[in-house]
């Protein structure tokens, strides 16, 4: 269904939760020669453990211009670069009332982490190429537990900067996928039994599609961003029709 990407490179930032796995499964399968990044090579060795062999691991600490810098100097050139790092989990929710400074500078660093990615890939990526970032579905629809006001406006810095970049950056293309509740994700990992049976539950009966997201899923909207040579400047909500309740 998806264009081969036989002799491209996909260079993937973020690995811990089964929605990367995911995202390297599929373009390796596809062809590509993928580069899986994690600050720590114990964990990348780990995710190795479930991948085919052809994949390279590289450490990178997303949050440090300097690592940053130096991972895209040993990349080297390649041709589509894919962002999830810095889930909610390193978000703390907070409302604003109480919400600290050091908090809301912390939930910045997905930004951040973001913009020092795109910057150092510019050098190497390829000008057919692509850059996929990930925003949150937090953009479109706000939770009513609340506390996710500075989570929600690091999204939206991710969704705009992606945005403003596809035509700045032109003729490589660049997209961003905004996603609803991912199953296999750190989020859902983080939660407890009974957090999750409700969820499984709420999705059941609530969302249009019926299911929670699945890592292939995606996975499928991500490899759909890379590979359609017609897709720029894309924000695409990934949330199972959350955003229509
Ligand atoms: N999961 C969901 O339901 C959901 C909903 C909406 C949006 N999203 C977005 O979708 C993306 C993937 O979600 P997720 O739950 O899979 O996120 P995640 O596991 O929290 O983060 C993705 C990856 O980034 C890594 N990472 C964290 N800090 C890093 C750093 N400084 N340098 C390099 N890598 C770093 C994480 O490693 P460690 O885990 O080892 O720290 C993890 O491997 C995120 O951008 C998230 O905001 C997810």
């Amino acid at each position: 269904m998806f264009e081969s990407l036989s002799g491209q490179k996909v260079v993937i930032i973020g690995i811990n939760s089964g929605v990367d796995l995911a995202i390297a499964k599929k373009t390796a399968e596809l062809g590509a020669s993928v580069v899986l990044s994690h600050y720590s090579q114990d964990k990348l060795n780990e995710a190795m453990e479930s991948l085919p062999g052809e994949i390279e691991t590289k450490t990178v600490d997303i949050v440090h211009e300097d690592s940053v810098n130096a991972f895209f100097e040993e990349i080297g050139n390649f041709d589509h670069l894919v962002v999830t790092s810095m889930g909610d989990r390193n978000m703390p929710r907070s409302l604003l009332a109480e919400m600290s400074t050091e908090t809301a500078q912390g939930a910045m660093q997905k930004f951040w982490g973001t913009f020092f990615a795109v910057r150092a890939s510019l050098k190497n990526i390829a000008p057919n190429g692509s850059i996929t970032l990930t925003s949150s579905v937090t953009i479109f629809k706000s939770s009513k537990m609340g506390g996710i006001s500075v989570i929600a406006a690091a999204n939206s810095a991710v969704a705009l900067f992606g945005r403003s970049l596809a035509l700045e950056i032109s003729p490589i293309r660049v997209n961003v996928v905004a996603p609803g509740l991912l199953e296999d994700s750190s989020i859902w990992s983080s939660q407890g039994e009974s957090e999750r049976a409700d969820l499984t539950k709420w999705a059941t009966t609530a969302l249009p599609v019926e299911h929670l997201g699945q890592p292939e899923e995606f996975a499928q909207a991500v490899l759909g961003l890379i590979t359609n040579p017609y897709i720029t400047g894309v924000v695409l909500p990934m949330d199972g029709g959350v955003t229509l309740l």
